[in-house]
C-alpha cells in the first residue's frame, strides 16, 4: 500500500482538482459515474453525518481500487474532502473490507451471510464512533459495496437507507466485446476498439480502465476482448503478451480477462496435421497454450467458443460434437480455475429455403439438447435469447429448457446491432426482463429462464448472464447517450434478475441525467417506451426486423430475410405470411419447448398476437386477437410506431434547459434523425407487403403521400432519374443523382395554399463522400446541409442511407419556386428522393432535422 502521507496528499490534490472544476464535463466519458456535486444544500445537510475518514484493511488492489473510488465520489459529491487513513481511526470513518478482516475489528457485527461476490452496508457504533462499513463476501464485494454506496448518494438517498446486503445472482456475469486486432468491431457503432489498433495492443489503455470502472460499478466480472469470430494470431505467444497489458489494466477494477479462440488454432496457429478434439497431440497443445496463458495472465477466466457457425471451423469437421470440443478446452483450464462458455449460436447458414420442414430456429436445440448431461462442470453453454439471432421481438430459446444437467448462461446484445445501431433510442431492458421471466413450465412446473440461467431451477452451479456490449472510443462508448443505459440495465439484471425495468430506468437516468423529478419522468418514459415504438415500425406481430439481413442489418430491406440459405425467412406470399412452426403442419420447433408452453404456442386460438408471425403462417385476413386483419395491424402499426418517434422527440425538446446543453443537441439530432428513419421504415415495410398482399390499406395511407413531391418530377438540371434497390426505400422506388458534373438542381413550383409550412427533403446519405446540397425558395438560399454523415452503413441509395433534412415554419404562397441544388463529393452523386411539404408541426423550430 502507498504511504499514508503520500496518499494524503494525492487525495487533497483530488479533492482541489474537483473544485477547482467548475461543472463536470457533460460528454458522456463518465457513463453513469458522473459524481455531479449536490447543489442543494437541504439534501447536502442530510449527508452531513457521513464521516470524513476512510481505511480500507488488508492490501488488496481491489479493496484499493474500491478506496480511492469512494474517496473520488464522496469528495465529488459532497464537496469535501475525506481523509484516508493507513489504519482503524478512533473517530467516525467509513471502513472497507471483507468480512473476515472487518469482524475481528468489530466483534459486535453480526454480519449477514453473503454469496461469493456480495456485499453488505451497515453501521456499527463502537467505542463511541459510527462506522460506515462496507463489507464484502471477497475483495469484489467490497467495490460493488463501495459502487452501490456511491449511486445511494448520487440519487440522492436518505442515508438511514444506506444498510443492504445483496449477494449477486450467479457467477458469470460476462461482457464479450467482438473487437479486431485491426481496431475495427464486429457490430460497433461507437467508434474503434479500445483495446487493439493495426494488428496490436494499444499502447494507451486508459479506456480499457476507464472501461473496467464502469464495468465494475454494476458487478461484471469477466470481459471477453475479441470478436467470436476470433483471430487466429489469438494465441500467439506475442498477441499473448500483449493482452496481458489488458488483463493488467482490468485488474485494480475485479474484471478478469477472457479470449475467444479459434477452434482450429492447433492446425493453423500450432502446426499441427489436425484440430480433431480427441486428438492426442491436439489435447496436450491445448494444455500447453492455455499453461502459458495463465503464465502470463494467472487470473485469466476463460475461453469463448463459435464453432460450426457461420463459416467458423469446428468439431464437426471430424463428426465431433460441441461436447467434444468443450470438454477439451475445460479440462486445459480446469487446474487454472477457468471456464469455456461454449456458443450454442450453431447452425447452417445454406439451408434449403424450398423445403418447408428446415428451420434455423430449430438448429441449437436439435445440436445440443441430446449432449445433455455430457459437458464437464467448467463448461457453460451460451445461449442467445432468442432461437434466430437477437431480432426486436423473438420467444426464448426452448434450449434453455433442454438444457438439465449443464451450465448455461443467457447472451444478450447492448450493441444494437438490429435494434437501430444506436442511431435509434431502443432501451432493451424491457425485453430482456421479458424473455427472464419467461417461464418455460419444464416438467410442468415453475422455471423461468432467470432461475435456470442462475442455476436454480436445475441445480447447476455455474451459469449466468453475458452480454455483447461492443463499446468504442467514441467518447460516450455507445455513440446514443441513452444506449448507455442498456449496458447498465443489462448488468443490473444479470446482478439481480428481479430488478424491474422502471427501477433500473430511474436508477440510471438519476446517476445519468440528476435527479430533477420533470427529467427522470421523462427520461424514464423514453426510455420504457422505446422497444415497443421500434418494434412497430420495423418488425411487429413476431415477423422478425425486416431489415436488410445480408449486409448491415439496419435499414429496411424487407425481401433480403427471403429465399436465401440464411433461414430467417417469414415466408411472405400474396395469401398470406408467418413460419409455420407447429408440429402439427409446420418444422416442428414449438415440439422443442415443454409441453405447456408448446400448447400456447401451437394453438391459433392461444399465441399470442405479438409472436404470431413467428409461430404460424396466416392468411393477411386473419384476425389477431385484437380483432383487427394481421394486413391492417402491419400497416397501422408502422404507422403508430412514427407517431411513438414523434412523441420520443417532443419528449426530448420538453428537456431543453432541464438537461446539459452538449447532451441535449446530440440526443436532440439523434432523435430527429429517429423520426426520419422511423418514416422510412414505415414507408418500406407498408408498401412492400401492399404490393404483395395487393389488401389496401383501410386507412388509404399506403402508397398515397399528398404532401409529397418526387425528385424524379421536378425539373430536373442535371440531375437523372435511377432506380433504387431494394425498391421499397425508396418513394416510389426512384431516386434522382448527379453525376458527371459539379452541380445539379431540381425545382418546382409550389402550388399550396398560402400559410407555413415545414419542408423536409428526403435524401441518400452514403457512407463515402459528403455531398452538398442547398435549399431555394424563390431563387433565395433557405436552408443548406451536407450528406457527411459517414455512420450510416452503406454506400449506396437504400434504406440505410435515407435520411432527411427539414426546416419549419416556412411561410409559403402559390406560384414560389423550391429548388434543391445538389454539389456532389466524394463519390457521393448528391442523391434525392423526394420533398415533403406538410403543415407546420406544433412547436417546430427553424433547425434542421427529421420532423416531417
Ligand atoms: C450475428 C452477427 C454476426 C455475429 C454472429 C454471432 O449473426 O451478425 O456478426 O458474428 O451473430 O453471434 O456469432
Amino acid at each position: 500500500m502507498m504511504p499514508l502521507s503520500r496518499r494524503r496528499r494525492v487525495v487533497i490534490f483530488a479533492a482541489f482538482l474537483v473544485c477547482s472544476v467548475a461543472l463536470p464535463a457533460e460528454n458522456g466519458a463518465d457513463g453513469w459515474l458522473r459524481y455531479a456535486p449536490i447543489q442543494n444544500q437541504v439534501t447536502l445537510r442530510q449527508y452531513a453525518p457521513l464521516p470524513g475518514k476512510i481505511v480500507a484493511l488488508g492490501s488488496s488492489v481491489i479493496v484499493h481500487t474500491a478506496e480511492t473510488e469512494s474517496v473520488r465520489g464522496l469528495q465529488s459529491m459532497l464537496g469535501r474532502t475525506i481523509q484516508v487513513e493507513s489504519s482503524l481511526p478512533a473517530e467516525d470513518s467509513f471502513v472497507l473490507g471483507t468480512i473476515a478482516q472487518l469482524q475481528p475489528q468489530f466483534p459486535g457485527w453480526h454480519p449477514p451471510a453473503l454469496k461469493a461476490e456480495g456485499f453488505s452496508l451497515a453501521t456499527v457504533h463502537e467505542h463511541g464512533h459510527t462506522y460506515w462499513l462496507v463489507a464484502g463476501a471477497d475483495d469484489r464485494g467490497v467495490l460493488y459495496g463501495a459502487f452501490r454506496l456511491l449511486e445511494y448518494i448520487a440519487e440522492q438517498r436518505d442515508p438511514a437507507s444506506f444498510r443492504d446486503s445483496e449477494s449477486p445472482s450467479a457467477p458469470v456475469r460476462w461482457v464479450n466485446q467482438w473487437d479486431n486486432f485491426d481496431g475495427s468491431i464486429e457490430r460497433g457503432f461507437a467508434g474503434r476498439s479500445i483495446f487493439f489498433d493495426n494488428g496490436s495492443v494499444r499502447p494507451d489503455l486508459t479506456r480499457v480502465s476507464e472501461y473496467g470502472r464502469l464495468l465494475a460499478s454494476v458487478g461484471i466480472n469477466s470481459c471477453t476482448i475479441n470478436n467470436v469470430n476470433a483471430d487466429l494470431r489469438t494465441l500467439t505467444p506475442e498477441m499473448i503478451r500483449q493482452i496481458a497489458r489488458v488483463a493488467e489494466a482490468f485488474r485494480p477494477w475485479g474484471v478478469r480477462l477472457s479470449l475467444s479462440v479459434d477452434l482450429s488454432s492447433p492446425k493453423v496457429v500450432g502446426g499441427l496435421s489436425t484440430f480433431d478434439p480427441l486428438d492426442p497431440q491436439v489435447i496436450e497443445w491445448w494444455k500447453k497454450k492455455t499453461d502459458e496463458v495463465y503464465a502470463e495472465i494467472p487470473d485469466f477466466a476463460g475461453f469463448v467458443i463459435k464453432a460450426d457457425s457461420e463459416g467458423r471451423p469446428g468439431p464437426s469437421q471430424y463428426g465431433r460434437t460441441p461436447m467434444d470440443a468443450a470438454n477439451l478446452l475445460a479440462r486445459a483450464l480446469k487446474p487454472h480455475g477457468g471456464v469455456v462458455l461454449y456458443r450454442a449460436f450453431v447452425y447452417d447458414h445454406h439451408l434449403d429455403w424450398h423445403n418447408l420442414k428446415a428451420d434455423r430456429a430449430r438448429a441449437a436445440y436439435d445440436i445440443f439438447h441430446p449432449l445433455d448431461g455430457k459437458f464437464d462442470d467448467n463448461v457453460i453453454v451460451q445461449i442467445k435469447n432468442g432461437p434466430i439471432d437477437f431480432q426486436v421481438r423473438e420467444p426464448v430459446s426452448p434450449l434453455f429448457a433442454g438444457l438439465r444437467h449443464t451450465n448455461e448462461a443467457i447472451e444478450l446484445q447492448v450493441t444494437q446491432e438490429y435494434t437501430g445501431q444506436q442511431h435509434h433510442l431502443v432501451f432493451l431492458v424491457p425485453m430482456w426482463k421479458e424473455a427472464l421471466d419467461f417461464d418455460l413450465r419444464a416438467d410442468n412446473r415453475s422455471t423461468p429462464v432467470k432461475q435456470i440461467v442462475e442455476g436454480h431451477s436445475f441445480g447447476r452451479p455455474t451459469g449466468g448472464f453475458v452480454a455483447v456490449v461492443d463499446v468504442g472510443l467514441d467518447t460516450n462508448w455507445l455513440r446514443h447517450p441513452l444506449a448507455m443505459a442498456n449496458l447498465y440495465g443489462y448488468a443490473r439484471l444479470a446482478w439481480n434478475p428481479d430488478t424491474s425495468p422502471q427501477a433500473i430506468a430511474e436508477d440510471w437516468t438519476r446517476m445519468t441525467f440528476g435527479n430533477n423529478p420533470v427529467v427522470v419522468r421523462t427520461i424514464d418514459s423514453m426510455l420504457l417506451s422505446s422497444w415497443r415504438i421500434y418494434e412497430q415500425y420495423t418488425g411487429p406481430l413476431g415477423i422478425g426486423t425486416l431489415t436488410d439481413i445480408i449486409h448491415a442489418h439496419y435499414g429496411p430491406g424487407v425481401e433480403s430475410a427471403e429465399r436465401n440459405g440464411w433461414g430467417q425467412w417469414f415466408r411472405a406470399d400474396h395469401e398470406g405470411v408467418g413460419m409455420d412452426r407447429t408440429v402439427s403442419t409446420g418444422t416442428g420447433y414449438i415440439g422443442q419447448y415443454p409441453p405447456q408452453v408448446a400448447g400456447i404456442y401451437e394453438s391459433l386460438e392461444t399465441c399470442p398476437d405479438s409472436l404470431l408471425l413467428f409461430m404460424h403462417h396466416v392468411p393477411y385476413t386473419h384476425h389477431l386477437h385484437s380483432g383487427d386483419t394481421v394486413i391492417q395491424y402491419i400497416y397501422d402499426s408502422h404507422y403508430d410506431g412514427v407517431d411513438g418517434a414523434r412523441t420520443l422527440l417532443s419528449e426530448w425538446q420538453s428537456l431543453r434547459g432541464l438537461v446539459d446543453n452538449e447532451r441535449y443537441e446530440t440526443v436532440l439530432a439523434l432523435q430527429q434523425y429517429q423520426v426520419g428513419h422511423a418514416i422510412v421504415w414505415r414507408d418500406a415495410v407498408t408498401k412492400w407487403f401492399n404490393r404483395m398482399s395487393g389488401v389496401p390499406d383501410a386507412r388509404g395511407r399506403v402508397g398515397n403521400y399528398p404532401n409529397r413531391i418526387e425528385a424524379e418530377s421536378m425539373r430536373l438540371d442535371g440531375y437523372s432519374p435511377v432506380d433504387v434497390t431494394p425498391w421499397e426505400t425508396a418513394s416510389g422506388g426512384k431516386a434522382v443523382v448527379c453525376q458527371g458534373r459539379d452541380s445539379c438542381s431540381a425545382s418546382t413550383t409550389l402550388n399550396r395554399p398560402a400559410g407555413t409550412y415545414d419542408i423536409s427533403v428526403q435524401y441518400f446519405d452514403e457512407r463515402n463522400g459528403s455531398s452538398k446540397y442547398q435549399l431555394l425558395l424563390n431563387g433565395r438560399a433557405i436552408g443548406q446541409w451536407s450528406g457527411d454523415n459517414n455512420t450510416f452503413p452503406s454506400d449506396r441509395l437504400d434504406g440505410h442511407t435515407s435520411t432527411r433534412f427539414t426546416l419549419h415554419g416556412i411561410a409559403l404562397k402559390p406560384g414560389d419556386v423550391l429548388a434543391i441544388e445538389g454539389h456532389p463529393e466524394g463519390g457521393e452523386p448528391a442523391p434525392l428522393d423526394y420533398v415533403s411539404i406538410s403543415p407546420q408541426s406544433a412547436g417546430g423550430s427553424k433547425s434542421a432535422g427529421g420532423q416531417p
